[in-house]
């Protein structure tokens, strides 16, 4: 067995949303996971404001960097990289994020290694189950996004399988939640009133699901509109809506499809185990489902616990600490914030720079 002290120590830092995330990890090991979110801020408006995420990124970066070492009980000197989200997510979050990472990494003499979100959030689950299985089907459903990846190697390869055609999950469970007056974020809260509801009540569709359609594309757009349709012809009746019922079958509407094509995708690229992840992740009747699925067709259901399933810092640092076991090339010192970085580059590599290097950079950039 190798010695744990040989594995990399990683410091991750998130900010492509509204939560600042700063995490450590030792290889597969999660030593600190700090996350100060804005998301308080954003709820009056009933969704993220660009930037009040922004400004609150740069509020709360230092502090929760010093909370994540205090935590982990580790030095900055000690650490062998700074990972940070370089995309995708909003522009101004993320340039919080990158540079703060570049001015860390550049003080302390450490390589940079920006990362991508959503390999992120695949990544997030070797904290919790170990090295992740090769290849992997992630199925990744969050308030920005709704895709099913395969990957051979979440450092190097990541292949789109299918995507929504129009709105995130997250982004339906938001909607729907704001329509009944619930608040936001809507995930959590309707995963709420669902457990008292019956998710059979209301027959809502279950988009893109028809033979003809993309077997692994997801469509929310219409069941969002359908729910909607429903809630208004209630009320223009005089009628109460029966919120628990309405979260339950829309939930059920969502949750069906997520699973049952993440499902057929594994069966039709023979891969027996599905990892979901992504803030959706944390709702408790897609784990649910999913288990059940996934053991009816003999398949290893890999889901990190909620708090690892929202964004935060732990799953840039385990990225990072992969992309260093891997040996894969750091990030150059002119590392953009790309809100729009496809999810098959899970690394945004540059020229290798060592501490030398780091000097020799620094008197050119400082004195030309
Ligand atoms: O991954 P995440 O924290 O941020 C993005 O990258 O988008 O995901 C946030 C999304 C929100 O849309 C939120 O409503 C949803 O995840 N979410 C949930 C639950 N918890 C969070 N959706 C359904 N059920 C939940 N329990
Ligand atoms: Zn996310």
């Amino acid at each position: 067995m190798t010695d744990s002290r040989d594995e990399p120590l990683v410091l991750g830092i998130e900010t492509s949303c509204d939560e600042t995330g700063v995490g450590i990890v030792r290889g597969t090991t999660l030593l600190a996971d700090a996350v100060a979110s804005s998301v308080d801020e954003h709820a009056r408006f009933g969704g993220v404001v660009p930037e009040v995420a922004s400004r609150a990124h740069l509020e709360a970066m230092v502090p929760t960097i010093d909370r994540a070492l205090k935590d982990a009980g580790v030095s900055a000197r000690d650490l062998d990289g700074i990972a940070v989200t370089a995309g995708p997510g909003l522009a101004g979050a993320l340039l919080v994020g990158v540079s703060a990472a570049k001015a860390y990494a550049y003080a302390l003499g450490k390589p940079l290694y920006g990362v991508n979100h959503l390999a992120s959030h695949i990544c997030v689950d070797q904290l919790e189950h170990g090295a992740l299985p090769e290849p992997t089907m992630a199925l990744l459903v969050s308030g920005g996004h709704s895709s099913l990846l395969l990957s051979s190697d979440i450092t190097s390869d990541v292949r789109p399988m299918g995507a929504t055609i129009d709105d995130a999950a997250g982004e339906a469970f938001d909607k729907i939640a704001r329509v009944l007056n619930l608040g936001f974020p809507g995930g959590p809260v309707i995963d709420r009133y669902a457990r008292e509801g019956d998710p059979g009540a209301i027959a809502f569709p279950r988009g893109l699901t028809g033979p003809r359609d993309p077997a692994y594309d997801f469509s929310f757009s219409g069941l969002k509109t359908a729910v909607a349709r429903w809630i208004e012809a209630k009320r223009a009746a005089g009628e109460e809506v029966p919120v628990r019922d309405v979260a339950a079958s829309f939930q059920e509407a969502v949750v069906d499809v997520l699973t049952r094509k993440a499902v057929r995708a594994c069966k039709d690229e023979g891969v027996d185990h599905l990892m979901i992840g992504g803030g959706v992740a944390a709702n408790s009747r897609l784990r649910a489902l999913a288990q059940e699925r996934c053991e009816a067709a003999g398949i290893r259901l890999r889901v990190p616990r909620p708090k690892l399933c929202t964004d935060n810092g732990a799953m840039v640092a385990a990225l990072g600490a992969e992309m260093v076991a891997r040996n894969r090339p750091a990030s150059s010192w002119d590392l953009p914030a790309d809100s729009s970085l496809p999810v098959t580059e899970p690394h945004v590599p540059g020229h290798r720079h060592d501490h030398d290097h780091v000097h020799e950079i620094s008197k050119e950039n400082l004195y030309s």
